[in-house]
C-alpha cells in the first residue's frame, strides 16, 4: 500500500477517508506512470536485493504459537538484465521454486527488495501491482496439472484477458489467441479443443501462449521442461529461444538439469539453502567454478565420453542438507565442504568477487559465496 503521510508532517488536521483515497489512487497513477517512462537502456530490468521469505512455524491446535521459521530464501541478492537469461540451479528445497513466486508477488516477501524498472515492486499494491503483473508472466513445470482439463485451449489462453482487457478487448480476443496458437506452433484451428486432446510437448506450448498473451517483458520458467520427455524439451527449449529473439524477452530459467540451464543461460546463479553460492556467465560457472558446492554439482553431472568420465575428479558430498529452519551458522555449505575451516563456521562469506581474482581478467573472477574459493578443473558435460 502506497504512503499517504510522511514521518515528520504536521498531523493537525486529520484527512478524511476520501483525502486518503484520492491520494492513493494519485501515488498508484504516478507509480504506474513511472513504470511507463522508465526507459534506461543498459539498466537491470529487474533488480533483487537482499530478499528474504521466512515460512513460519508454528505449534498449536487452538492457540498457535510460532516456534521458528523456515528461512526458505535468505537474503539473496541479482540483476537481471533485458534480453538475457538468468539461470538458477540447485538442490531440492535450497527455495528456487520461493524467488519465483517472490518474483511473481504470489508470495510476499518478508524483507528486501524487487526492483523492476527501478521500482520497488514488494511495496506496491491496487492498479500499480496490476500493471507490474502484467509484465512479469510465469511458465509452470507441470503441463499436466497447470492447465484447467474443463476449459478451452481458447479459454486458457484467453482468461489473462479477463484481468487485462486493455490488452485484447473482447471483440479482438479470438483473433488474438489464434495469434498466439500460431507463434508458438501450434494450428490455430485446435482453439476450441481440451488439454487432455494435446501431447505433453504441446499443452507446454498452451503454457507458453498463455504466459506470452499480455505481452510481458519478463517471464519465470520454473522447470519448465522437466515433466517431458528429452526429445521434446529441445524443442520446448528451441521454442522458447525463437520467442526470446522475436520478442525481446527476459528469462529467468529454473531448472535441476545442468546441461539445459548451460544450454539456454547467459548467466547461471547457484543456489545453497536459501541463498546464492555462486553466480556468473554460464563460461565462469561451468568451466571456472570457484565455489565448492558448485564444484561439486558439476562433478556430478553424467559424463557421456568413457575417456572423460574415467579422469574427472568426482566429489561425493557426504551429509544431508540441513533443514532450513536450523541452517549452519557461517557459511550454510560447512557441514558437507571438505574444505571447511573454523572461519567458515564464524563468519558468513559474502558474494562477491574473491579478492584474489579481483584485478585479473581470468574468468575465476566472477562473484562466489567462499572464503577460499579458488578454481578447480571439474570435467562436466557440455
Ligand atoms: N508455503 C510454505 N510453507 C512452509 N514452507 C515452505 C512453503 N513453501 C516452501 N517451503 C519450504 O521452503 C523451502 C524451499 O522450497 P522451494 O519449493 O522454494 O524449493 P525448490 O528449490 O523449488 O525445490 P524443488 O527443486 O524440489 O522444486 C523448502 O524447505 C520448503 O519445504
Ligand atoms: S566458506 Fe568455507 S565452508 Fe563455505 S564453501 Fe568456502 S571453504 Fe567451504
Ligand atoms: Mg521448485
Amino acid at each position: 500500500m502506497a504512503d499517504t503521510t510522511k514521518a515528520g508532517e504536521p498531523t493537525d488536521a486529520t484527512p478524511n477517508v476520501s483525502d486518503v483515497r484520492v491520494a492513493e489512487v494519485k501515488s498508484e497513477e504516478q507509480a504506474v506512470a513511472a513504470l511507463d517512462e522508465h526507459v534506461d537502456r543498459g539498466e537491470p530490468i529487474l533488480q533483487v536485493r537482499n530478499l528474504v521469505k521466512h515460512f513460519p512455524l508454528t505449534q498449536g491446535i487452538l492457540i498457535k504459537r510460532q516456534i521458528g521459521a523456515v528461512k526458505a530464501v535468505d537474503g539473496i541478492s541479482f540483476d537481471l538484465y533485458q534480453g538475457e537469461t538468468l539461470g538458477i540451479v540447485g538442490e531440492s528445497g535450497c527455495g528456487k521454486s520461493t524467488v519465483a513466486k517472490l518474483l511473481m508477488n504470489l508470495e510476499r516477501a518478508t524483507a528486501g527488495e524487487i526492483f523492476y524498472k527501478g521500482q520497488d515492486i514488494t511495496k506496491l499494491s491496487g492498479r500499480a501491482l496490476k500493471a507490474v503483473r502484467r509484465n512479469i508472466q510465469m511458465i509452470f513445470q507441470d503441463p499436466y496439472t497447470s492447465l484447467n482439463p474443463r476449459m478451452t485451449v481458447g479459454d486458457i489462453i484467453g482468461e489473462p484477458f479477463d484481468i487485462h482487457p486493455e490488452v485484447a478487448p473482447k471483440g479482438d480476443r479470438r483473433r488474438r489467441v489464434k495469434e498466439l496458437l500460431d507463434v508458438v506452433g501450434l494450428n490455430p484451428e485446435y482453439i476450441n479443443r481440451y488439454p487432455h486432446q494435446f501431447s505433453g510437448g504441446q499443452r507446454q506450448r498452451i503454457g507458453i501462449a498463455r504466459g506470452l498473451a499480455l505481452n510481458p517483458e519478463v517471464i519465470i520458467c520454473d522447470e519448465p521442461v522437466s515433466a517431458l520427455d528429452v526429445s521434446v524439451q529441445a524443442q520446448v527449449i528451441n521454442l522458447m529461444e525463437r520467442l526470446q529473439d522475436e520478442f525481446n524477452l527476459s528469462y529467468i530459467f529454473i531448472a535441476h538439469d545442468l546441461s539445459i540451464v548451460r544450454h539456454i543461460s547467459d548467466r547461471v546463479g547457484v543456489m545453497y539453502l536459501g541463498r546464492m553460492a555462486e553466480i556468473g556467465t554460464d563460461e565462469q560457472i561451468y568451466d571456472h567454478p570457484t565455489h565448492p558446492y558448485t564444484q561439486a554439482l558439476l562433478s556430478a553431472v553424467p559424463v557421456p565420453d568413457p575417456d572423460a568420465r574415467e579422469h574427472r575428479d568426482r566429489i561425493i558430498l557426504t551429509g544431508d542438507v540441513p533443514s532450513p529452519a536450523n541452517p549452519p551458522s557461517g557459511c550454510r555449505f560447512r557441514t558437507r565442504c571438505w574444505k571447511a575451516q573454523d572461519k567458515c563456521a564464524e563468519e558468513t562469506p559474502l558474494l562477491a568477487i574473491p579478492e584474489r581474482f579481483k584485478s585479473s581478467d581470468s574468468p575465476a573472477a566472477h562473484e562466489s559465496a567462499c572464503h577460499f574459493a579458488e578454481e578447480k578443473d571439474v570435467v562436466h558435460a557440455a
